[in-house]
């Protein structure tokens, strides 16, 4: 008896979803159906929509513009994005980029059109529509004007920061758990659902078999974020990412948000006892499934997953490398720029960082606009008042810091292996707390 469990003990937990050859049989694989399905305020006819790849931009224009057919009126996506991740200073480096005088921002820099379903982000006419605020200054300087967004959700794209993609498959989970508290079921279901734990698997499997953006395309890619904004894109996009060492980025993060110390208590030993019990149910999820497919879509595998914590979100937020895999297949890894956050932080080397970033991304990068934006004045991130100011990341144990950094050491390797950047391996560690204005490392 002990035996069996014992083995019930060290076994994973089961999941809704097996990804074999008869499930992705029954799913369409081909990429742009999909994105149609999934996306059809983007892909609509115009005025509204775009074509799939990307309307034609004209190039009178340094940003990427169109004249809409009919009316002509002249519409403007981002030229590049910034992209993440969280607490690696990306609102530092939107603010600051801002700055310069060909950078415009839409109504709302921060805007998460792409990492929100439309029910909280909005259509794809919103969206558009925002853009248009950048629009005058683009017509006034047509050949140096740069329109850009700075969302940190969008690097990292856990399921739950997915739901544009996944928004099928979030309404065919809500309205299959409404069926079933109503038990209007047919009987063989009704009696699924009488298990409360068994009842959310149900609508799970449900929602895979019924989600256009589950299917594998071909050559084994799956539909994600990066795909469809591919689609609505083109190629003609930037994208850039601030990195931070994973073992800071998580500290920081546990301090960012109250549910972590309210649940595993304050301090190093709240961290510690955080990342002990998240680190082992991702590795049960691993053993079950691979660390890809657990990183992707944690929650969305069965009950028993979603009662993790917090899905481990942020435990994900900081393997990198399995998401800028995915965007690097989008896009090309020549259309994504990563750099180091430590690098930009440090005040030594704050100028070669925002200087390759605005390279990169085509804007006056010379060292008059480099200091000029280092020196500008922007709001700290933390202004926010969150404990992370207090909470600094090198004062971290020694101990505590080497089981995290093993924890990320195959997702750093295999971040240094799709970068060519070596450094990922043994991340520096950034030690004062310095963004360009003296502000805590958010
Ligand atoms: C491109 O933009 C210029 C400047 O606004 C305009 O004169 C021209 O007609 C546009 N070309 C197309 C194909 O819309």
């Amino acid at each position: 008896m002990a035996g069996v469990l014992l083995l019930v003990g060290v076994c994973a937990p089961p999941g809704v979803w097996e990804y074999d050859a008869a499930w992705a049989a029954r799913h369409p694989t081909d990429h742009d159906a999909i994105a149609r399905a999934v996306a059809p305020d983007i892909f609509s006819p115009p005025p509204l929509g775009v074509p799939l790849g990307g309307p034609a931009f004209n190039a009178s224009f340094a940003n990427p513009c169109w004249h809409e057919e009919g009316t002509r009126k002249l519409r403007c996506l981002p030229a590049f994005y910034l992209i993440g991740g969280f607490q690696c200073a990306v609102h530092d480096l939107g603010r600051r980029i801002a700055l310069s005088a060909d950078a415009v921002t839409p109504a709302n820099m921060f805007h998460a059109f792409w990492s929100s379903g439309a029910g909280f982000g909005g259509d794809w006419g919103r969206f558009v529509r925002l853009m248009d605020k950048a629009v005058p200054r683009i017509q006034r300087q047509p050949r140096s004007a740069l329109a850009f967004i700075a969302n940190p959700a969008m690097l990292a794209f856990t399921w739950a920061e997915h739901a544009r993609v996944h928004d099928s498959f979030a309404r065919t989970v809500g309205a299959c758990w409404k069926r079933c508290r109503k038990e209007l079921q047919p009987s063989e279901v009704a009696e699924l659902c009488k298990d409360k734990k068994y009842k959310l698997d149900h609508c799970l499997r449900l929602a895979y078999e019924q989600d256009p953006a589950s299917a594998v395309g071909p050559a084994g890619v799956e539909f994600t974020l990066p795909q469809l904004m591919r689609r609505a894109h083109g190629a003609n996009v930037k994208l850039v990412a601030l990195l931070r060492n994973p073992a800071d980025r998580l500290w920081s993060a546990f301090f960012s948000y109250g549910q972590f110390r309210g649940k595993y208590g304050d301090g190093e030993a709240g961290v510690a006892a955080y990342f002990a019990e998240q680190s082992a149910a991702f590795a049960r999820c691993a053993s079950r499934y691979d660390r890809r497919t657990c990183a992707l879509r944690l929650e969305s595998l069965g009950q028993a997953w979603q009662d993790i914590f917090y899905h481990c979100d942020q435990l994900i937020k900081s393997m990198y490398s399995v998401f800028v895999h995915e965007w690097q297949l989008a896009f090309g890894p020549a259309r994504l720029l990563l750099v180091r956050s430590e690098e930009y932080m440090n005040v030594q080397t704050t100028g070669a960082a925002l200087g390759k970033v605005l390279r990169f991304v085509g804007l006056p990068s010379d060292d008059a606009a480099v200091s000029a934006l280092i020196a500008g004045r922007v709001k700290s991130g933390a202004s926010r008042g969150t404990r992370a100011t207090h909470a600094r990341s090198w004062t971290m144990s020694v101990e505590l810091r080497a089981r995290i950094d093993a924890f990320y050491a195959p997702f750093n390797d295999h971040l240094a292996e799709l970068s060519g950047d070596d450094a990922y391996r043994r991340w520096p560690v950034h030690m004062p707390a310095t963004t360009p204005d003296g502000s805590p490392h958010r």
